[in-house]
């Protein structure tokens, strides 16, 4: 065969394996409202910038008649591109390929991708759409899952690591996902479960359909196992490119910069007035985050899930920040199991990849509850301290309103080592509330006296007076400024500025024993 025969060929190769999924798969895929894997890839990454591995791939295996269906590439389509130039390593489940399912070659080529993303340091995303373990090549199958896991937590804290689930992810298969820093979800069109509705009937007479069980909206609202919900394929994918733009490439980089169109002196006179004069009044925190970071640009994590907490993504001066915010619009901000779960992953992330936190703080204590106490709100709540406390990245504290008891201190306070507290005027620092401090301490006094009820007024209008500011706390150093609410946004910048070239280190250690 001569040269240029030889490269016809080679095109006509790669031809093919550009249409591994048959006619009909390709049809079925878009009459479920699904796009193709490569057509996903051409919408997450920049033009033109995808470079494909492994296109050739073809798997080895006999019986049940596989022999005769051996697909160029497999079910799944995996490279290199570029996000916004960036370079990020991608695999993308083909479910018109063996309804996407994953055998040895395809775990062969996702754990390819893995290594180069660890090897050079660049994000990994995962595009999920899989009937899960290759029924027909059994163990071999299932290996394949454990040498992905494997690599899910050796990439873990090193590299980003995004999963979209885009149709179904079922089974053990699940679990890749899990240990990857953010899940997004297709609404509709992805369904993710341990066991599905017909395994759950079998076993526990309980009846759901795929979409009450495992649609975005259960995992992004009640399991917390997705963080994003996006209502089509594209949305989801814009977003991951959105989400990477906050991003550094891995945990030796600091995130990019990108210049922002809004003023670093910039007041914000709507702030002194956000906060209710009556202090059980809520307001929304996130109208806060918006007005303090650049061009009211917010990307919120988890925003259906323990909404009793607000994390997300938002620049201060053109860099990268992690917010973690009480929310006094919901459960008046308590934190509770959910929410210091979704803080301290948050944290534990911002941490991993050099990402400075502010902390926005009005939160009236631990959610109480027996519920609470015995589905382990100790251990949870420990999870948010833990983070913190590990936490070297800079980090700053504002707070607004209400910091009571160990709920102050989990969220950040100058005791567990933050580079600097802010606190507004209308800061109320104390160890609890006016009336149960009122009712411990003057017990005896209040009890059995005539006028116990104004006696117990007068004595909570005195602690309020005392303890219902941020002076007391200021005054011990346990405040650094006290400042205007419309100062908030430039206070921040001077003190990030200041604080960009913190270094602090950890006592050598294997890993820490966290109550996990
Ligand atoms: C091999 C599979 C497959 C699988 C689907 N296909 N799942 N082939 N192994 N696991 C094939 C089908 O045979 C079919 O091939 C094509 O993919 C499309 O599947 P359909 O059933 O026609 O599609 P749809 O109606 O959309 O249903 C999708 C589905 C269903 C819900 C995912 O296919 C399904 O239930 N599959 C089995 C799921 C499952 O039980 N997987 C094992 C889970 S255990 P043709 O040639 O007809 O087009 C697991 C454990 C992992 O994953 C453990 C890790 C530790």
């Amino acid at each position: 065969m001569g040269t240029e025969a030889r490269i016809e060929h080679l095109r006509e190769l790669r031809e093919e394996a550009l249409h591994s999924g048959t006619q009909r798969a390709v049809a079925r895929q878009h009459e479920a409202g699904k796009l193709t894997a490569r057509e996903r890839i051409e919408a997450l990454l920049d033009k033109d910038s995808f470079q494909e591995i492994d296109q050739f791939v073809r798997h080895q295996s006999t019986g049940f008649g596989v022999e005769d269906k051996k697909p160029l590439g497999d079910a799944v389509v995996t490279g290199h591109g570029t996000i916004d130039g960036r370079p990020v390593f991608v695999f993308a489940e083909d479910f018109t390929v063996f309804g996407g399912s994953l055998g040895k070659v395809v775990a062969d080529k996702i754990c390819k991708i893995l290594d180069l993303a660890i090897d050079t340091g660049a994000p990994v995303i995962g595009l999920k759409d899989s009937g899960g373990a290759r029924i027909q090549e059994g163990v071999d199958s299932l290996d394949g899952y454990g040498r992905i896991f494997e690599r899910n937590v050796q990439a873990s804290g090193v590299i980003p690591q995004i999963s979209v689930i885009m149709g179904p992810c079922a089974g053990g298969a699940v679990y890749s996902p899990a240990l990857t820093d953010f899940v997004f979800q297709v609404d509709k069109t992805s369904h993710m479960f341990i066991t599905g509705p017909d395994v759950i009937k079998a076993v526990t007479g309980e009846e759901v359909t795929m979409e009450e069980l495992g649609g975005a909206t259960a995992h992004a609202s009640k399991s917390g196992v997705t963080h994003f919900v996006y209502p089509t394929g594209l949305d989801a994918l814009e977003a991951v490119r959105h989400l990477v733009s906050f991003l550094p490439r891995n945990n030796m980089e600091m995130p990019p910069y990108y210049a922002p169109g809004d003023r670093t002196d910039r007041l914000d006179d709507s702030l002194d007035t956000i906060i209710p004069d009556s202090s059980n009044q809520p307001y929304d925190i996130t109208k806060v985050i918006e007005t303090v970071v650049d061009d009211e640009e917010f990307l919120e994590v988890h925003e259906l899930w323990a909404k009793n907490i607000v994390v997300g993504f938002g620049r201060l001066d053109g860099h990268t920040m992690g917010v973690v915010a009480n929310q006094p619009a919901f459960l008046a901000g308590t934190l509770d199991i959910n929410a210091s779960e979704k803080a301290a992953r948050f944290v534990r992330f911002c941490d991993a990849f050099n990402i400075p936190i502010i902390t926005f703080v009005d939160v009236p204590g631990f959610l109480p509850g027996v519920d609470q106490e015995h589905n382990g709100i100790i251990r949870h709540g420990a999870k948010l301290l833990y983070a913190y406390c590990e936490a070297t990245v800079p980090r700053i504290s504002v707070i607004t309103r209400k910091a009571y008891g160990g709920a102050y201190l989990v969220m950040n306070a100058r005791g567990i080592r933050a580079d600097l507290v802010f606190a507004w005027p209308s800061a109320e620092i104390a160890v609890m509330g006016a009336p149960g401090a009122v009712n411990i301490i003057h017990r005896r006094e209040l009890s059995g006296a005539d006028d116990a009820e104004a006696r117990r007024t007068e004595l909570i209008d005195d602690y309020e007076a005392k303890f219902n500011n941020p002076y007391v706390a200021a005054e011990l150093g346990l405040v650094d400024e006290v400042i205007e609410p419309r100062e908030t946004r430039v206070k921040l910048i001077r003190a990030m500025e200041m604080l960009r070239s913190k270094r602090e280190t950890l006592p050598p250690k294997k890993h820490g024993n966290g109550p996990l």
